[in-house]
């Protein structure tokens, strides 16, 4: 057995490529990335030199090299995490998400097709379905209603793959999964970014009233729900994968607050995201019933053990906060608010 997994450096690639070369009888990997600003081969260290594991840098827009990459390595399964992955920057500079996740998640389908790749699981977003109104849960056939560049660059992905099934049969399944949390996630999501400022002592700035709920799943439940669907999964269908614990961002904080001992103090209310989407709620019925899947980890002791990781992990946090990180951080906090100062 052979995957070729895509954005396996990113944070939850790199989670899925730990666990998986952890299994009994681990498949061999080979891990396409091209090390944008989010990539880091640091978040592989733990198993770069296991045998069966190769990595390749190189643009999933690529076709030649994707095309040539699939004729070489023949994998029995494609698990297509890469992609441009955040709601801000996507707000900030639209063109590189667009790029990455339509295009090269096209380019990546058509490989697939014309080298008869046996399985294709496309990693898709609860955010397609954008805000959710009490108190609905979207399953699977909740229309999609997408409300930044990013989550309308995902939907099309999402649109793409499914079409890739109905029309030519290539054996796709999309899993739709809700926020994500855990080590080695970059600090521009909310949970790394207010961990590392309320560690630093620094603002935590709450877009809005900062009631806008998501539902948290942590990172390693994610990754063996996508085993599952890659094992279990039938092709042609979709997964929602949530984590049943929705909590409103100012709950969140103030338990990162409570946990890191930083103070209530460094909570600033900024302007609000343009276009942010209210609340997130899903439904994961389909994939408990059809694979025996289920959460494990509950959002307390993920929140512990993530933030036990990012205190231990100050080398890796300094590290990622390059130039590139707080050119970032000033273009999209300082124009919300004069108190936001910049990051370390
Ligand atoms: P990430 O930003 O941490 O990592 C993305 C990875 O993709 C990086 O390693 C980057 O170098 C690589 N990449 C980007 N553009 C590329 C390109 N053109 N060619 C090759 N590699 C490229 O992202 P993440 O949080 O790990 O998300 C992974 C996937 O999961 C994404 O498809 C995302 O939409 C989806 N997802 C994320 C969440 C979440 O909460 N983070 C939730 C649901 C779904
Ligand atoms: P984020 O981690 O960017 O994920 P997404 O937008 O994909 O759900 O944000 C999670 C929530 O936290 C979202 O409602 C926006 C909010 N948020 C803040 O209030 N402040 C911040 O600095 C960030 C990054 C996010």
């Amino acid at each position: 057995m052979k995957l070729l997994v895509t954005g396996g450096a990113g944070f939850i690639g790199s989670a899925f490529v730990r666990l998986i070369l952890d299994l009994r009888e681990p498949p061999a990997i080979v891990n396409l990335d091209k090390l944008t600003y989010a990539g880091n081969l640091e978040n592989l260290d733990p198993i770069a030199s296991r045998s069966g594991y190769r990595f390749v840098r190189g643009d999933i827009c690529d076709a030649p090299l994707v095309d040539a990459l699939i004729q070489e390595e023949r994998p029995d399964a494609m698990i297509h995490f890469a992609a441009e992955s955040h709601v801000d920057r996507s707000i900030l500079s639209p063109s590189p998400v667009i790029e990455t996740n339509l295009r090269g998640t096209f380019t990546l389908l058509e490989a697939a097709r014309q080298n008869h790749v046996p399985r294709f699981v496309h990693v898709s977003t609860d955010e397609v379905y954008g805000s959710v109104p009490r108190p609905l849960e979207a399953d699977e056939n909740f229309p999609l209603n997408p409300s930044s560049p990013y989550s309308a660059s995902k939907a099309g992905s999402d649109l793409l793959a499914r079409a890739y099934f109905t029309t030519y049969r290539v054996p796709v399944i999309v899993t739709r999964a809700s926020n994500n949390y855990g080590p080695y996630q970059f600090p521009e999501k909310l949970l790394p970014l207010m961990i590392s400022n309320a560690l630093e002592g620094r603002p935590l700035p709450v877009y809005g009233d900062g009631q806008q709920i998501r539902d948290w799943l942590y990172v390693d439940d994610h990754c063996r729900a996508i085993h599952a669907a890659l094992e279990k999964g039938r092709e042609g269908e979709i997964y929602n994968i949530g984590g049943s614990r929705s909590l409103p961002n100012i709950e969140v904080i103030r338990k990162i607050l409570a946990a890191t001992g930083a103070p209530e103090t460094l909570i600033r209310y900024v302007e609000d995201r343009p276009g942010h989407d209210r609340r997130y709620a899903l439904s994961s019925a389909k994939i408990m019933k059809e694979t025996g899947w289920a959460p494990q980890v509950s959002f307390e002791d993920g929140l512990a053990h993530t933030i036990e990781w990012y205190q231990r992990n100050t080398g890796w946090v300094a590290r990622v906060k390059s130039e590139e990180y707080r050119n970032y951080y000033a273009r999209n906090y300082e124009s919300r608010s004069e108190h936001i100062e910049p990051a370390s």
